[in-house]
């Protein structure tokens, strides 16, 4: 099978949206697991959010985990930030990238950041500016944008809309959100198109899914076949939203890193160091986490006795 491409970027979004989900971790904690997941070979890691901590309880502290932590050379820490007040701290705090997000849904973003989405895209404007004045770049997500848990079916085109204008606002990159797993491989070929038609292709384009279905990697398979290259991944499959009822955890980092070395797709990532770092994570949250290769293990043969 030809069609796959050479290399992937997996961005590693477990200190963000799997923390943001679970009971409040210490900072130490956060730390701890970025620092390990640093040196694994990943090169993007969302490392903390910028959102109001009684929004999001488990988020606060974030300025102390983006100073505490031990930067590597080579890897971006970004940071997900809801508004300008959120970029103006993430920018204070060093961070290397701003992810600003927007869902595609009207419902959701009001729950999500109680702002309509003609508004959240009045304050991209802003945030993008912010960004650029501080020589960092800016990158969009749109949430929901295979599906939202309010109000059902999101057309692909009004995604595709939004995130036109996203585009017009400056944003550097996008990505697109499964914020709660509704993605399945016909839904992702829909969204692509749309966004092929508005003129926005592979190369511009990155994708976050949730296993909440188990079709997470399925989605994975199908957008590597059709080019797209950056995918959000969660060490563990920590993950979840909390607006978002019955979210589960993200993409699991190890179980797509495994998959994608047997079909000799890079990605830069040494397998064994991750699946420590998905021990690591669990011990940290205190439960099992998803990872099917942290149960099954790496692919041994098993010696006949
Ligand atoms: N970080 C910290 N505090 C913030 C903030 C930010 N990014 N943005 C606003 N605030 C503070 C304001 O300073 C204000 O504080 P005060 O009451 O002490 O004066 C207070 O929050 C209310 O400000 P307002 O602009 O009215 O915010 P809000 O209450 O409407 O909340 C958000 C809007 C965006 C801050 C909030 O909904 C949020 O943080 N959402 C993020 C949700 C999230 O992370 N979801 C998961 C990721 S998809
Ligand atoms: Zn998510």
């Amino acid at each position: 099978m030809t069609g796959w491409p050479d290399v992937v970027e997996i961005r590693e979004v477990g200190p963000r949206d799997g923390l943001q989900n679970e009971a409040p971790v210490p900072v130490d904690a956060r730390v701890r697991l970025i620092d390990a997941l640093s040196r694994t070979g990943l090169r993007r890691i969302e490392a903390a959010a910028f959102v109001s901590p009684s929004a999001i309880p488990s988020m606060a502290g974030s300025e102390q985990v983006m100073a505490r932590i031990d930067r590597k050379v080579g890897v971006v820490y970004s940071a997900l930030v809801p508004n300008v007040e959120g970029a103006e701290r993430a920018i204070a705090a060093d961070a290397d990238e701003l992810e600003l997000v927007v869902s595609a849904s009207e419902t959701h973003n009001l729950k999500n950041v109680r702002r309509s989405v003609a508004e959240s895209l009045i304050g991209a404007r802003d945030v993008v500016e912010l960004a650029h004045s501080s020589a960092i770049e800016a990158e969009a997500i749109v949430s929901t944008a295979f599906g939202c848990p309010y109000e059902g079916d999101i057309a692909p085109e009004r995604v595709a809309q939004l995130a036109g204008h996203l585009i017009d606002a400056g944003a550097d990159r996008m990505s697109f959100g499964d914020t709660t797993g509704m993605a399945t491989p016909r839904r992702v070929h829909d969204l692509l198109d749309a966004l092929e038609r508005a003129g926005i292709g592979a190369a511009r384009i990155g994708l976050h899914f949730h296993d909440t279905r188990g079709t997470a990697l399925a989605n994975v398979l199908t957008a590597l076949e059709r080019g797209v290259v950056r995918f959000d991944a969660s060490v563990g499959g920590l993950g979840g939203c909390p607006y978002a009822p019955g979210a589960s955890g993200n993409a699991v980092t190890e179980d797509l890193v495994h998959m994608c070395h047997d079909m000799g797709i890079e990605t830069g990532v040494d397998l064994e160091a991750m699946l420590r770092c998905a021990q690591l994570a669990s011990d940290i949250v205190g439960r099992d986490l998803p990872s099917a290769l942290l149960h099954a293990g790496p692919r041994t043969p098993i010696r006949p006795s």
